[in-house]
Order: C-alpha cells, then structure tokens, then sequence
C-alpha cells in the first residue's frame, strides 16, 4: 500500500498567464488530497476508484484513453492516470485506489490538482515507475486536459508537486523550470487571508475555454508563438496592429500580468515583501478591467479588504467567482473578516467563508 498528499493552492498572482508560456507565482496550502494506492486483492481484474467525498466507488476494466468507458466525470481525474500510463506502455495491474479531500472543491483552490497529483504520486511509487520531475508534471497535466478535457494550463499541477514550506514557486510556464522565493508572512508580522466567495466558478465550460482561444488568436495575429512573446516594451505597437478591442484587451492583461509577476518575484528575493500589495491590486484591476473575469462578489471582497487596510487585494485563480486574497497587517485580519462579511450581507450575497493561508509543501 502507498500512501502520497498532495495539497490545493493559491496564485499570488500572475494569472491566466500559464497558458500564455508566461510566469506565475503560486504557493501550496496546508489543505490536501490522501491517495491510497493498494494492490487489488486476488481475483479482482479491474480498477476500483473510491473517493470520501462520493457516495458510490467506480469500478472498470484495465483500458488505454482511447477506449475509456463513460465514468462519472469526478473519478476520471484518477482513472485519467491509468489510462494515460496505460497508452504509454505501461502494464498497469490491477489496482484499488481511495482518496479522500480536505480540499473545498469548485473554489478556486485546485481541489482537482491536489486529486491528480497525490494519485499520480502514489502510482509512480507503488508501481515504481521512476518518472522524474518532468515526466510527473506532463502526466498530471495530460490528465486534466486529455482525460477531463479542461482546457487548463498546468500552474495548479506544477505548484501542487513542487511547492515548499515558506515559499512561494516563481514558474517558467513555457521551460517549466521553477524556483522557490521566500515568503515569509510571520517576519512582516502580515497575514494573507483568504475569502472563498461561493460564488460558483467551472471551467471546463464557457468563458476560461473562450479567454484561451482568444490569447492564442491574438498571438497568431501577431506573429509571436505566444504572448509571452510580446515583450512589455512592445505592447503599445502591439496593441496598435489589432483591430479586436477585446483581443487587444487580453493581450494588456497577459503582458502586464507577466510584469507584475516578474516585479513581485524581484521585491521578495530583495526580502521586500510588504511592498508587493500595489502589483496584487493591479493584477486584479486588470482582471476585471481588462481580462474581465471577476464577478459582483469577488470585486465586493477585493474593495472591503482595501477599505480594512489590506496592503493588496486581489481574486486567485482562474475567475468567475471562486476566492480572494488579501495583504493584510496581523493586526487588521479580524476586521479585515468583519468587513467582507458585513459588505456581502449589504449586498444580499450568500455567506462567505474565510480563513487563513500560509506556503506548506508539496506532494510527500
Ligand atoms: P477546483 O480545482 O478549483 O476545486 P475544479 O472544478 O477544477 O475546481 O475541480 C473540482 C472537481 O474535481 C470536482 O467537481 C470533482 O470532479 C473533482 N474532485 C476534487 N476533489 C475530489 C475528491 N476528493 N473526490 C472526488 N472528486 C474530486
Ligand atoms: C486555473 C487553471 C490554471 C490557470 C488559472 C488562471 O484554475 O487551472 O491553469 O490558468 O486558472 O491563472
């Protein structure tokens, strides 16, 4: 039997820019998913999916993606492993495989790579497979694109694996090489609080899928092999040689997203970190402004976190609703609560939850 975590995450920010080959700066949570991955007993020829938080287990038969049956689309970040090793040679035998969450599932906070990630951890050790740092990443990510068909762009999965206690993992979305950067909330005497707005957010479908599309037409247009490519100097002459305004608006957001990243990185090596609030602001800003994915609930909890004194505010993760994160003094965290909660009951929005994050490991 083999037992790996894996957690959830938060993006500081740089957002929507994974996709785009650019850079992001996510940290892992202390909330997780346990995969248990444990040899099928004697007789049993199949694969057996159970998860805590579903109330019937999956069972099927050993089959490459190709000919996957129809499965409850929860179980398929699991099976999606299987499958996927499956068509890559692998023998994978026959197996029982339970997960169970801590992670809130549909916030933002990447329930999915926390299951995708713990399970794949789990099989490359129980079935000694060896795949190294790259190789782990492609499968976790081939997962969710290929076997659930979310369009996503790899950040939820690389900081999943990879993240460390106290730091934040500045990533290279287009070489996938990352480097820890120290964040070091309690020695600022500062706190990120997390407001989970409830207010549904789903990717698969719709708007996340349409943003993508849109970013990859304006790097088309543009003759660069993504926007990362469009160098900040640039973007006026850019912005200039496209006739779209909402391309032209895409492009702004990822190219000063890119920035933002690079300047926050460049602040916490310097030990700067009280100085990042005004790029997390910004991000959001040109998130609804420009990329326009936030919604009436994340904008309320972004203006009454500033108004609570937050040094920044801004909503992670790939939008439409989903969580917001905000800079806070230690001492202004409690009011700081109060005050979201006190803004949605004004604005007849439902409950939200808040809480606490701070950079814990990755996959172990
Ligand atoms: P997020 O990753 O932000 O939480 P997603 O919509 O991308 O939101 O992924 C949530 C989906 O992941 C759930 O709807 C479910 O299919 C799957 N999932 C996550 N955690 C679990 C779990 N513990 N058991 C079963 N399915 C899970
Ligand atoms: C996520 C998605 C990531 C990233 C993010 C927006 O939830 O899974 O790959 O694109 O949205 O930055």
């Amino acid at each position: 039997m083999t037992v790996w975590r894996a957690p959830g995450r938060i993006n500081l920010v740089g957002e929507h820019t994974d996709y785009n080959d650019g850079f992001v700066l996510p940290f892992a949570l202390e909330v997780g998913c346990t995969a248990v991955v444990d040899t099928a007993p004697a007789g049993s020829d199949g694969w057996t999916v159970r998860s805590a938080q579903q109330p019937e287990p999956v069972v099927v038969r050993r089959s490459g993606l190709s000919s996957a049956p129809d499965v409850p689309e929860w179980s398929r970040y699991v099976l999606g492993a299987l499958w996927l090793l499956t068509d890559r040679g692998v023998d994978v035998p026959a197996l029982d495989i339970v997960v169970d969450s801590d992670v809130p599932t549909g916030a933002g906070l990447s329930s999915s790579a926390a299951l995708v990630c713990s399970v794949a951890r789990a099989l490359d050790d129980h079935l000694d497979l060896g795949l190294d740092d790259d190789a782990l990443f492609a499968l976790t990510r081939d997962v969710e694109n290929d076997a659930v068909g979310a369009p996503t762009g790899g950040m939820d999965q690389l900081v999943s694996l990879r993240g460390e206690a106290g730091h934040a993992l500045f990533c290279d979305m287009r070489s996938h090489e990352t480097r820890s950067v120290p964040l070091d909330l309690a020695a600022h005497g500062l706190t990120v609080l997390v407001t989970d707005t409830r207010a549904p957010h789903k990717h698969s479908d719709g708007e996340y899928g349409a943003r993508r599309r849109g970013c990859e037409e304006a790097a088309r247009l543009l003759g660069v092999p993504a926007l990362r490519d469009v160098a900040a100097g640039d973007l006026d002459d850019a912005l200039r040689r496209l006739d779209d305004d909402e391309l032209r608006r895409y492009v702004r957001h990822v190219v000063t997203e890119d920035e933002r990243v690079l300047s926050v990185v460049r602040l916490l090596d310097e030990g700067r970190l009280p100085e990042i609030g005004p790029a997390l602001t910004a991000s959001h800003v040109s998130m609804r402004d420009d990329f326009r994915i936030t919604v009436p609930e994340v904008d309320t909890a972004v203006d009454a976190l500033h108004e609570a004194g937050a040094l920044g505010a801004r909503m992670t993760g790939g939008g439409f609703g989903g969580c917001v994160i905000g800079l806070l003094p230690d001492e202004s965290v409690g009011a700081a609560g109060d005050a979201v909660r006190a803004a949605f009951a004004d604005a007849g929005f439902g409950e939200p939850s808040l809480f606490t994050a701070a950079p814990a490991p990755g996959a172990r």
